[in-house]
């Protein structure tokens, strides 16, 4: 079983990063590979609307890393978003793939279906939970699982590393990575 994680993160080894290697810790310990995948130093364009990705099951638009990252997403069981919060929601890179994602879900209906989805938001201090529940969407719109913790899913910091100084945001990533390495495997079970 393998779970990709998307950071949205402009900046490398941040705490979107930090957040999303506590679930990794989790998943690991439970024998399921991860790969991480950074958004920083690239850009990925928006949508262009032209509904050109019917029957191609990925974006006809090969100028950025989109269709590769999406090819991953499509093979995985499971997916996490990361994002810091900007300006009170997601980074627009990460805005920019989830809206070609979802129109190429949208075209090619089943693609997503009953993957293991779960979002995580970096914040200095609010927005978080929008940042969350925008994640979430692409998510529930695609017939995927969302996968809950004993709180949102958010980590508070503002400089890289000042994440882990908040320690119920911490606990609940791990709490929320043990939670989808049991789902995972329930729908691995039901899926033979
Ligand atoms: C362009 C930009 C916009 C931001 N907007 C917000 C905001 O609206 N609310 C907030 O609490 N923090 C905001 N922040 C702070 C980041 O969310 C915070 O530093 C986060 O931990 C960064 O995660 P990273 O280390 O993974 O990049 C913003 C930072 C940047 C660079």
């Amino acid at each position: 079983m393998k779970v990709v994680a998307i950071n949205g993160s402009a900046r490398k080894n941040g705490n979107t990063d930090i957040l999303i290697k506590a679930v990794f810790e989790e998943l690991n310990r439970e024998d399921i590979e991860t790969e991480l995948i950074e958004l920083a130093g690239q850009i990925i364009e928006p949508c262009k609307a032209c509904f050109a990705c019917g029957g191609k099951e990925n974006c006809v638009h090969k100028t950025d890393v989109f269709s590769e990252i999406f090819e991953k997403i499509k093979s995985a069981d499971g997916v996490i978003l990361g994002s810091p919060v900007y300006s009170a929601n997601i980074s627009s890179n990460m805005q920019a793939l989830l809206e070609r994602a979802a129109v190429v879900c949208d075209m090619n209906t089943g693609l997503m279906q009953h993957k293991v989805g779960v979002s995580v938001a970096s914040v200095r201090r609010a927005g978080a939970l929008q940042a969350v529940d925008t994640m979430n969407h692409f998510f529930l719109n695609h017939e995927m699982f969302v996968v809950g913790s004993t709180y949102w899913n958010m980590g508070y910091g503002q400089m890289p590393g000042d994440v882990e100084k908040d320690e119920e945001g911490i606990n609940n990533m791990h709490n929320l990575g043990s939670n989808m390495a049991f789902l995972l495997k329930a729908v691995e079970r039901e899926g033979k």
